[in-house]
């Protein structure tokens, strides 16, 4: 059982006062202790573009997306594939999806309005347990406990968590709802954050900065970089596939739409065979004078690829796209093989 420091106000006051001195100021913040809350709407998309990346590599996007949509009811009207392509380089495109797929039902049901509590923004489509409780807290100032991999961090060093993650997933969730109250729930899930991206790194800490560290068992064993204790991961699996460059020879190449479901679906991208542990089949879409390109590396959640290139210059039926436009719309894995056609 992992003993539970006692002094969870203090923990809290001190953490509070370190953040009301050190925020990082961020477009869809409200500064802290601020009388205006931030606008649900910033909120909610900041986190689902959170979810899987930096703030330094989301930031442009959201700056991107609320010019152009400044409103969760401008989003709502967005065609499906203006919205995919703007997301291009975001990662995890069914998110996208989801994205829209709320936007329309907050403008549909909701007139335009996010609901302001953690089980009725849950019930939203594409709206998951972290991004609900995010979204009620900091938009919202509901006591919810927003427990993102950051604050998993914080709270399994603050207890020094022996559990591995993931089978420590529970108990880390329990803990770090013992530190949440009903002052300041936006600031705080904030302030959570912000430790664990700056101080409580998951790499060398900075411990000697860090406000709690008096209060962390993880540090006082010596060690706080070992929590969250983790287990061995099996090896990602490694396919491989043919990607074809197709160009008109007047500045266009040929994209596809790939299918709604399964990987990257629904966005454009390059032809290629199917990605396979063994050779793929490398028949090309259409018949034309290819020449090899070399070959680019991309990492996916759950396996690595080695994409092949090859280039011609033909004609067929595809989505003929100018290649700066395609640069800007493919999801990353085809606008790197795209670049390394270019280059050739
Ligand atoms: N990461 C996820 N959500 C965040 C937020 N609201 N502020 C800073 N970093 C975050």
């Amino acid at each position: 059982m992992t003993a539970v420091p006692h002094d969870t106000a203090a923990i809290r006051a001190a953490l509070l006062a370190w953040y009301d001195a050190h925020a990082r100021t961020l477009p869809w913040r409200a500064p802290p202790g601020a009388a205006t809350r931030a606008d649900p709407y910033r909120v909610w998309l900041s986190e689902v573009m959170l979810q899987q990346t930096t703030v330094p590599h989301a930031t442009p996007y959201f700056e991107r997306f609320t010019a152009r949509w400044p409103t969760v009811s401008d989003l709502a009207a967005a065609e499906d594939a203006d919205l995919m392509a703007a997301w291009a380089g975001l990662g995890y495109y069914a998110r996208a999806r989801n994205l829209l797929a709320c936007a329309r039902a907050v403008a549909n049901d909701h007139g335009g309005v996010f609901p302001d509590t953690e089980a009725a923004l849950l019930a939203l489509p594409g709206v998951g347990a972290y991004t609900a409780a995010a979204v009620a807290a900091i938009a919202f100032e509901r006591a919810a406990n927003v427990v993102d991999g950051n604050v998993e961090r914080v709270v399994a060093r603050l207890f020094a968590v022996e559990t591995p993650v993931p089978a420590a997933r529970p108990e880390l969730r329990r803990l770090a709802a013992i530190l949440v109250a009903d002052d300041r729930p936006g600031d705080w899930a904030q302030a959570l954050m912000d430790l664990g991206s700056g101080v409580c790194r998951p790499k060398s800490p900075l411990c000697l900065m860090c406000p709690i560290s008096p209060w962390c068992a993880g540090r006082a064993r010596g060690e706080p970089e070992r929590y969250p204790v983790k287990t061995k991961k099996a090896a990602r699996p490694h396919r491989q596939g043919v990607a074809w460059v197709l160009r008109d020879g007047a500045g266009r190449v040929a994209l596809v739409r790939r299918p709604a479901k399964g990987l990257l679906g629904g966005m454009v991208g390059l032809p290629t065979s199917d990605w396979t542990v063994d050779a793929p089949d490398e028949t090309p879409p259409v018949a034309a004078a290819w020449t090899e390109a070399g070959a680019i590396e991309h990492v996916f959640t759950h396996f690595s690829l080695t994409l092949t290139i090859r280039v011609a210059t033909g004609q067929g039926d595809f989505l003929w796209t100018p290649e700066p436009e395609a640069l800007a719309a493919l999801p990353t894995v085809f606008r790197k093989a795209l670049e390394r056609a270019l280059a050739c």
